[in-house]
């Protein structure tokens, strides 16, 4: 039987989840990609605690289970890179760095394949690591990068490829649809929120990335990749987080029939790919308002065969690294014969986000004055915007608070209405007004 030597770089969360399986199903993996997939060693800086929590024995871990400093740690990796003995390298540390990013170079420059669940390194600093792949034949697995456990790059990659993708729209963050709920459900303040996220393990220490929408960016660069073939950089996506999420905003989508979910989302429109990560008003009636939690979802539109949706965990450890040894059961059966991304497609540009077109939720915290909301309901129907509904004012005698919904138009007539708001009558508007795409 061929035999596929792999080593784990990182024994956290996923790493140990992997080697775990890779133990547990030795023998149903041989069988699946026909080749004996052979755990050689795991590089961790801190081997005793790895091997307690995951049961795993000290001397599957290089060097016999001794603690590393990160310079032996850094010097294992670099004779694992230049072993011949090794066929595919799995790689959990995570991160940016050029440390990391080295790693990942020199695993493809030395004709291994790479399996990686880092998503911020391949969309951020990704590039060079997949031409360099190309040159060498060998392949690049992260299926574990977007959506955890949700097998959304073969989907897009394998399934699809007789079919031509519309769209892609998903809620790719768990911890943010976590806070998200518990905003809509129970009323919740975001701060509230997020610390309950914080508290169930489901929100970073540092959750930076999870509600200003950078992990959502990475996840959709990749399916454009995917979809499109094309490089996207995070410059060129529109990205605003779920950090100014307000109760009232949760309260005007209550009165359209909508959720706001954090949505990642990318369509490509006569030969122009529109990206955007941005909370919208998702209506009751997509199927996206209805995921809750951590729960992640990917709706996916296409030419031939239409809508599809899938929805299951976006982290944690067995479900992750399930997604990861599922890429290394494939390679190890397919090889050279697998591609890493789609083919280039050509695409004119990027759009800008003014240019695009949804309905959108516009809310104003204006004076509370006679005149005001006809002044700006008139401002926007000056800009040919149609209006959907103006909802009731809430107002105090100092202060008035509405908002319009809009039919669908291009977020430059939005800006531009509020342009003319703000020439013409100087200090009607009390704060910059929020402007939410509807998704139906
Ligand atoms: N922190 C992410 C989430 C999972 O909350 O969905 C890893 O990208």
């Amino acid at each position: 039987m061929n035999k596929m030597n792999v080593a784990i770089l990182g024994c956290g969360t996923v790493g140990g989840g992997v080697a775990t399986i890779i133990r547990e199903m030795n023998k149903e993996l041989a069988e699946r990609s026909d080749s004996e997939i052979v755990l050689k060693t795991i590089v961790e800086i801190n081997p005793e605690v790895a091997s307690e929590r995951f049961k795993l024995p000290l001397d599957l871990f290089y060097g016999g289970g001794k603690k590393l400093s990160v310079v032996e740690a850094s010097e294992a990796i670099d004779e694992i890179i230049s072993s011949e003995e090794i066929d595919l390298v799995i790689e959990t540390i995570g991160g940016t760095s050029d440390f990391i990013h080295n790693i990942c170079l020199n695993v493809v420059t030395s004709g291994k394949h790479l399996v990686t669940a880092n998503k911020a390194l391949l969309a951020e600093r990704g590039t060079d690591i997949f031409e360099t792949a190309e040159k060498k034949g060998v392949k690049i697995g992260f299926e574990a990068a977007v959506c955890g456990a949700i097998p959304i790059v073969k989907t897009i990659k394998e399934n699809f490829t007789g079919d031509k993708i519309l769209s892609i729209s998903g809620i790719m963050n768990g911890t943010s649809n976590y806070i998200l709920s518990r905003m809509q459900n129970e009323g919740l303040g975001f701060k509230n929120a997020l610390q309950l996220a914080q508290e169930s393990g489901y929100a970073e220490a540092d959750p930076a990335l999870d509600i200003n929408g950078g992990d959502a960016g990475h996840k959709i660069i990749l399916l454009i990749k995917l979809a499109y073939g094309i490089d996207v950089s995070m410059n060129d996506l529109s990205i605003t987080g779920i950090e100014n999420i307000k109760k009232e905003d949760i309260e005007f989508a209550n009165e359209i029939d909508a959720k706001i979910k954090l949505i990642c989302y990318a369509k490509k429109i006569n030969g122009d790919i529109f990206a955007t990560v941005k909370p919208m008003m998702v209506k009751n009636s997509n199927f996206l308002s209805g995921v809750n939690g951590a729960t992640n979802a990917v709706r996916v539109n296409t030419k031939y065969s239409g809508k599809h949706i899938l929805v299951g965990k976006g982290a944690g450890s067995s479900e992750t690294a399930m997604s990861i040894v599922s890429d290394i059961v494939f390679i190890a059966r397919y090889g050279k014969k697998m591609r890493n991304t789609a083919a280039r497609q050509t695409v004119n540009f990027v759009a800008d986000a003014s240019k695009f077109v949804f309905p959108y939720l516009i809310t104003f915290h204006t004076a509370d004055l006679p005149g005001t909301t006809g002044f700006i309901t008139t401002a926007i129907g000056s800009r040919n915007i149609n209006i959907d509904t103006v909802s009731h004012n809430r107002h105090n005698g100092e202060k008035a608070t509405f908002s319009v919904a809009t039919m669908p138009c291009q977020l430059e007539q939005i800006e531009t209405a509020i342009g003319k708001i703000k020439t013409e009558r100087p200090g009607i508007l009390l704060s910059e007004p929020k402007v939410m795409p509807i998704l139906y």
